[in-house]
């Protein structure tokens, strides 16, 4: 298949002429792709408005150039293989031709219960290869997938189902999650209280767990498929359809519908994943992320399925039953490619090297990492005990908007950096640029990550709402997109990710809105205001500092921290609970009455020096009283 990069000397040709020329280099990629109709011309696009067009007036079916088009030569090739959370539990292979056709049947099932093109479907569901069967279905005839993480709580996900106006709901009866079951029906079933556009919700048999069917509304999967044909002839989709929504935290409250389109992300998850892992053909490639962020949408289902990849799935936990589970599946299937989660690292290398030993590791040839810095220390752990000194890193930077990696190595072929995400991958023209959005030209330069040219797989609007999707990305430098990332090009050339210069935190590799914490928070009846920031957290990354003005009448502290915690669980999900909560009498603030987090950050990572300018500070006394506590946060 074209356009595999197999030396640096190729990398640098490929990238020279990526910029020079992209309507050659992205015509050249793209022609060997099933569409029904070619494109009128490769690219339009402002970033003002903004608007973006990949393979404009073309027709494809993303299913199509999976299926179809490797039927002759892959269908006994396994797409995908799922190792149970159970390791006692059967595993199961899923050729290409039985994903096809499970597939079809599932898609001709979903619209034989009133899914149409176009329509919203939303995916809550576990780690089983029906999630990716799901996607797909939906992909299939059209309908607009928008998986939703499992572990969000029912408040967030009805938020979500009302933001696009959802028609189905696809979900099981329980998920396995380590020594956990997790009842995800009545998560459903309560999130289905305060929403009104959704009509069916089909529930996959997963755990057993009992759960309350609504006549009507509610259908067993096993029950939707039975006696469904799995014949069905994929829908024609525009280029610039919508594939996919995936909803992200921002610095605002309110969570993002990022919109990805059919034709773009598909030419681009297929390029990177291509050549970053650098896959042949009879490589087993494992990524660890859920489907329910945007790394499994692109490197577990759709940028390997259309490589013609087998795409190894697992249900459950690094550390269940045994904290050696990784390098166990690694072993039991032979993983050539291994690409994981720094937080995940640094969990495991907690455990030290014992649960490690007992592996051989002998088909790793690349291992990857992703979602956020990787520090020195855990990048060499995993170079020298998982990678046994001989597996390159490709540390890949992206984001849940560029639907890609976008600076990444390409394992083998390209220098690594411990730390460094590197260099840009073909037709990626990232630039730095200062606070006033000048260009900082050259090496040795640190500021913000934009982007001055368009990629195939990058978001084209926020759901329902394009003026934030202007306002969010393409306004605080004019003509760029902007990353909200810090970056620095070192002497080399080479980027290093400093991490968000905006309100998000990154919490395990899960993007966090400190804004959406906050809300959460103050919607216990005691908190009078709270303020969030990120600190340095051994394992997590960033662990959340929440500094909480409260009303402690009736209350013990220890309680009212943990009712705030429950709260913030309901809310949101387990995900945004505080590491650390200090009740406090008052916030530092400036006399416009906005938070100085600069100074809680600080403060919150330790830090009780050189705060810099505080003369705007409305009560710079408060300041020290939040200093003097800081021992009693917890
Ligand atoms: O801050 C960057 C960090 O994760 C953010 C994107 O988060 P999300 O949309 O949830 O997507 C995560 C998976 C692609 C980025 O703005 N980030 C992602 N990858 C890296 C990273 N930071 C440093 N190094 C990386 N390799």
């Amino acid at each position: 298949m074209a356009r595999k990069i197999h030396t640096l000397g190729g990398y640098i040709h490929e990238y020279q002429r990526s910029i020079l020329d992209p309507e050659a280099f992205w015509t050249q990629v793209a022609d060997t792709f099933y569409w029904q109709k070619k494109w009128d011309k490769i690219v339009e696009w402002d970033f003002e408005t903004p608007n973006i067009n990949w393979f404009v007036n073309a027709k494809l079916n993303i299913t199509e150039n999976i299926f179809e088009r490797f039927l002759y030569t892959k269908r006994n090739k396994p797409a995908i293989i799922w190792e149970p959370n159970d390791p006692n539990e059967p595993s199961i292979t899923l050729t290409y031709w039985e994903l096809y056709e499970k597939t079809c049947q599932f898609a001709n099932a979903l619209k034989a219960n009133g899914v149409e093109k176009g329509d919203r479907v939303i995916i809550y569901m576990p780690m089983v290869p029906e999630a990716a069967i799901a996607m797909l279905a939906c992909a299939r005839i059209g309908a607009i997938h928008s998986v939703v993480f499992a572990g969000f709580s029912a408040t967030s996900l009805a938020d979500r189902i009302n933001d696009c106006s959802a028609k189905m709901v696809l979900t099981s009866d329980g998920n396995f999650r380590g020594s956990k079951t997790i009842p995800v029906k009545k998560v459903v079933d309560e999130a289905l209280e305060n929403s009104s556009s959704i009509e069916k919700v089909i529930v996959l048999e997963r755990t057993l767990t009992p759960v309350t069917m609504k006549p009507g509304r509610d259908i067993w999967w096993h029950e939707a498929i039975d006696g469904i044909s799995s014949d069905n002839v994929a829908e024609t989709m525009d280029s610039e359809d919508m594939l996919f929504i995936l909803y992200t935290s921002g610095s605002t409250g309110k969570p993002k519908g990022v919109v990805h389109t059919c034709g773009g992300y598909m030419i681009y998850t297929y390029y990177t994943f291509k050549n970053v892992f650098q896959y042949s053909d009879d490589d087993i490639y494992w990524c660890t992320a859920d489907i329910g962020w945007i790394t499994g949408h692109s490197y577990i289902v759709y940028g390997p399925l259309l490589d013609g990849a087998t795409t190894l799935m697992f249900e459950g936990i690094p550390t269940h039953p045994h904290p050696g589970r990784f390098w166990e599946i690694v072993d039991k299937y032979k993983v050539n490619q291994f690409y994981t989660a720094p937080t995940a690292i640094r969990a495991l290398e907690a455990y030290g090297i014992d649960p490690v030993l007992p592996y051989k590791l002998d088909s790793l040839k690349v291992l990857g990492t992703v979602g956020e810095p990787i520090n020195e220390e855990a990048w060499h752990w995993y170079h020298d005990h998982i990678g046994k000194g001989k597996c390159p890193i490709v540390d890949t930077w992206w984001q849940t908007e560029t639907g890609s990696i976008l600076i990444s190595p390409l394992a083998g072929i390209t220098p690594t950096k411990p730390a460094y995400a590197t260099l840009p991958l073909p037709g990626v023209q990232p630039i730095i640029v200062d606070n006033d959005g000048k260009e900082l030209k050259g090496n040795s330069v640190e500021g913000n990550l934009c982007i001055k040219f368009p990629w195939p797989s990058m978001l084209r609007t926020l759901y329902g709402d394009h003026d934030r999707c202007r306002q969010t990305y393409f306004s605080s430098f004019k003509g760029l997109y902007f990353t909200g990332d810090g970056v620095k090009r070192d002497e080399d050339g080479y980027y290093r990710i400093l991490g968000r210069v905006d309100d998000v935190i990154n919490v395990s590799g899960h993007r966090m809105g400190t804004a959406e914490v906050e809300n959460a928070i103050n919607e216990h009846p005691k908190v009078i205001e709270s303020a969030v920031v990120g600190y340095p957290h051994p394992i997590k990354g960033q662990g959340i500092y929440a500094f909480a003005i409260c009303d402690m009448s009736d209350r013990s502290e220890a309680n009212l921290k943990n009712e705030i915690r429950v709260t913030v669980t309901n809310i949101i999900g387990p995900i945004a609970k505080p590491d650390l909560i200090q009740i406090v009498p008052g916030l530092p603030k400036t006399r416009s009455g906005k938070i100085m987090r600069r100074i809680l950050r600080k403060i919150a990572s330790g830090d009780s020096d050189n705060f810099g300018d505080t003369s705007t500070l409305l009560d710079p006394d408060v300041v020290d009283k939040i200093i003097a506590d800081t021992d009693s946060a917890s």
